[in-house]
């Protein structure tokens, strides 16, 4: 609300000078970018709407990228960004030559820290599943120092996009399925980045990304068509995104994709109505890769020009490696199909962050060699990849305790591909991949077992599993071994961006690997451990169903192999819940917790005319909001506060949780509200409420959530937002299939 007030009172103090809006929260600064755009000409406001690529390609290289003279460009002031720096060294120069251009403006440097910047996180998707928005925070936190340290202004970080679909790679980069979680994420994401502010040394800008809809590509497949009701759009897929302008993200980048026919980059709804108008955002909208250029294949442009002048005038600041913008735009204001006014305001909210930055007064603040190798080398950072990754694993089954495994064991045979892994650890979207620095699962198990203790590595095969000669010597190696882990799933670059599949399976023949080696284990009586490394949701019930345990540990990072191993051997107890459903099978997707009833509900209705399958249960293999512990906890003693919620009231519901077990744990209550009967069918239960506790053993903790109005609102069938009276049903669990205590309340008129 304040940054709104202020920027509308700078809006009114602006409004008399000129056609310009003011920008951000600073008059000052709002003054500054006025008196520049004054003096610049028409080919330098255009300028600072380009962004090339420095060197590292992250989408395909267009001919006008190949025969543009960057350097020339950038010393022309034809450039206002730069991205895929990631040194001193690199801005440095690149700023040099910005400081020989008429105006000296100085260039924004841009980078993908996903997930870290040289200490790497786990993939987003698992560091989601910890359900720690304070770890999540810190992780981002940590990225962002290292990367401002290293020149770094801006990250294009982060991806916010909810997603149902597994087939879908880039589920990896996300925070999972639901809207709710998705919210707290985005926020905790955005804080991360942006610490105490814009300026700071230790601060990147964030980028709430792709906007819209993204993550719901026809299926799976991406950069394919979203179709979608407007309805579900807001009521699922922008959250997270408000959730970010909220927290005061600094930029958007707009999606490759259509949605509903409109590609994102041209959609005037999405930008100027929602964003801009009914969002209040105020800060950089840029588009994704050559995205203002691919709307001519969309079949929205007629030709380069056209989608030069579509894109700015539907809200789109910056065109990213486009060419679109820096071959056109000059000429479209001049034949007034891009006014002036459009043309300057885009460049004013560039400029802003420039200034914001203290870029005008320091163009290499930000670029220190020093300070680059002190934060580079801070020891601390590593120790908070283990942190962050031991919080993110799910610790899916544990039958008859066979975990957590004793330090003293006689031997362990550590079976599959991804055994004495390193880069595959790390996940995509790693700014350097230094596979020495990173911890395998082999060499996490060797650090921690007992001396004299063996653990001997047999791959089995590679992540591909097509050639199977080495089947053999992983079933011998279980001959010799007290306990047998295998180590399987996918490889670094199976999830990320253009990574869709029509088989989310374990890799080729993993799944037989996995049957020789526990059947010759079971055989033997040995326990059989299954360690999942995956960016994603993998389809493997076989598997899971006759494992004694099973650990996802996603893609856990720099330290991934010990905080495998802390949690393997209970020095850390697992406490990871998963954001996303895990599938039986991919005819169930898309699946997620929060389906409507249907009309014909199984089993109240008899099957055979039933909304089910004939081959397949409705359930998942493994809920939203699942998670085991080495310990248990017990929920009871619930209490409303009143069971009738009426006008702007608050209504309290608290509750015990009680640790039964005999160690300490942490455990993620959730808080599920429905609305049985409303003007559109609502879902059979929504997230709407959660909490990580830890607790040691025997002790209890007294819970409680407030529920408002607010929180049982939605967008009706003609989106206005709001609740409506009558019945609601709560329920709190352990995920979203263990409810562990019911009640109903009415909410008034
Ligand atoms: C890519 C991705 C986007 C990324 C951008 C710059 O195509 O879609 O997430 O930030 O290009 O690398």
């Amino acid at each position: 609300m304040k940054r709104t007030l202020t920027f509308l009172a700078v809006l009114a103090a602006l409004s008399t000078a000129c056609s310009l809006p003011a920008y951000g929260a600073d008059a000052a600064i709002a003054a500054r970018v006025q008196a520049l755009v004054q003096q610049m000409t028409l080919e330098e406001k255009v300028g600072q709407l380009n962004q090339v690529v420095a060197s590292g390609l992250t989408g395909p290289e267009s001919a006008e990228s190949k025969n543009v003279d960057k350097r020339a460009a950038i010393k022309a002031g034809q450039v206002g960004s730069v991205l895929t720096v990631k040194s001193v060294r690199e801005t440095r120069e690149l700023q040099q030559l910005a400081m020989q251009s008429r105006l000296k403006i100085p260039l924004l440097f841009a980078l993908d820290v996903i997930h870290g910047f040289k200490n790497v996180f786990p993939v987003p998707l698992g560091e989601a599943a910890s359900w720690d928005m304070q770890a999540i925070e810190h992780s981002a936190r940590i990225a962002a120092t290292e990367a401002a340290a290293s020149g770094v202004h801006w990250t294009f970080a982060p991806m916010v996009d909810i997603a149902r679909d597994p087939r879908w790679g880039r589920v990896m980069e996300g925070a999972g399925e639901d809207a709710f979680l998705g919210s707290a994420i985005a926020r905790a994401r955005v804080k991360g980045f942006q610490g105490k502010g814009l300026g700071q040394l230790d601060s990147v800008m964030a980028t709430a990304k792709h906007f819209a809809g993204y993550g719901a590509a026809l299926a799976g497949r991406d950069y394919q068509a979203v179709d979608m009701s407007l309805q579900q759009l807001h009521e699922v897929y922008l959250p997270p995104f408000k959730a970010a302008v909220e927290a005061g993200v600094a930029s958007f980048m707009n999606s490759f994709n259509t949605l509903n026919g409109i590609p994102a980059t041209g959609n005037a709804m999405l930008q100027k109505d929602i964003l801009r108008q009914q969002w209040g955002f105020d800060g950089i909208i840029i588009s994704d890769w050559q995205s203002v250029a691919e709307m001519v294949r969309h079949g929205f442009a007629a030709d380069l020009g056209d989608a030069a002048a579509r894109a700015i005038n539907a809200g789109n600041n910056i065109d990213m490696e486009g060419y679109a913008y820096s071959g056109n735009l000059a000429r479209l204001v001049r034949e007034g199909k891009v006014s002036q006014g459009t043309l300057d305001a885009a460049v004013g909210y560039v400029l802003t962050k420039k200034f914001e930055l203290g870029l005008f007064d320091d163009p290499y603040r930000y670029s220190d060699a020093a300070r680059e190798q002190a934060v580079l080398n801070d020891p601390s950072h590593r120790a908070a990849t283990r942190d962050v990754a031991r919080k993110s694993m799910v610790l899916l089954k544990n039958d008859n305790d066979a975990l957590p495994l004793t330090k003293q064991v006689r031997s362990i045979a550590l079976i599959g591909p991804l055994a004495d892994a390193r880069r595959d650890l790390e996940g995509a979207w790693t700014v350097y991949s230094d596979p020495e620095h990173v911890v395998s699962l082999a060499d996490g198990l060797r650090g921690h077992v007992a001396k004299g203790s063996r653990v001997t590595v047999t791959q089995g095969c590679d992540i591909a599993c097509t050639d199977t000669r080495g089947f053999a010597a992983a079933v011998k190696a279980v001959r010799a071994a007290d306990v047998v882990v295998l180590a399987l799933g996918e490889g670094f670059d199976y999830t990320g961006e253009a990574r869709s599949y029509t088989s989310i399976d374990l890799p080729g023949r993993q799944a037989q690997l996995f049957e020789q080696v526990r059947a010759a284990a079971h055989a033997a009586g040995k326990p059989v451990v299954l360690v999942m490394l995956a960016g994603r949701p993998l389809i493997f019930a076989d598997a899971a169903a006759k494992a004694d345990a099973v650990l996802y540990a996603w893609l856990p990072g720099t330290e991934g192999g010990n905080a495998m191993a802390d949690v393997l051997f209970g020095d850390y107890n697992p406490s990871g819940k998963l954001p996303i459903t895990i599938p039986r099978s991919l005819g169930q997707v898309p699946i997620f917790y929060s389906y409507l009833n249907t009309g014909r509900p199984v089993p109240e209705v008899e099957a055979l005319y039933g909304s089910a399958y004939r081959d397949s249960p409705n359930t998942p293999l493994y809920a939203f909001g699942h998670g085991l512990s080495y310990t248990s906890f017990k929920y009871d003693n619930l209490q409303l506060s009143s069971t009738r919620l009426s006008g702007n009231d608050k209504l309290t519901v608290s509750f015990d949780l009680h640790n039964s077990g005999k160690r300490a744990g942490e455990e993620v209550v959730q808080l599920y509200l429905r609305d049985p009967v409303a003007s559109i069918a609502r879902p059979v239960k929504e997230l709407k409420g959660f909490r990580k506790l830890s607790l040691e053993p025997g002790r209890s903790e007294r819970v409680s959530f407030e529920i408002d109005r607010d929180l049982l609102s939605f967008h009706h069938a003609d989106l206005k937002w709001g609740a409506e009276a009558g019945r609601f049903e709560l329920m709190i669990g352990s995920a979203s299939d263990d409810i562990r205590l019911e009640a109903n309340f009415e909410l008034a008129d």
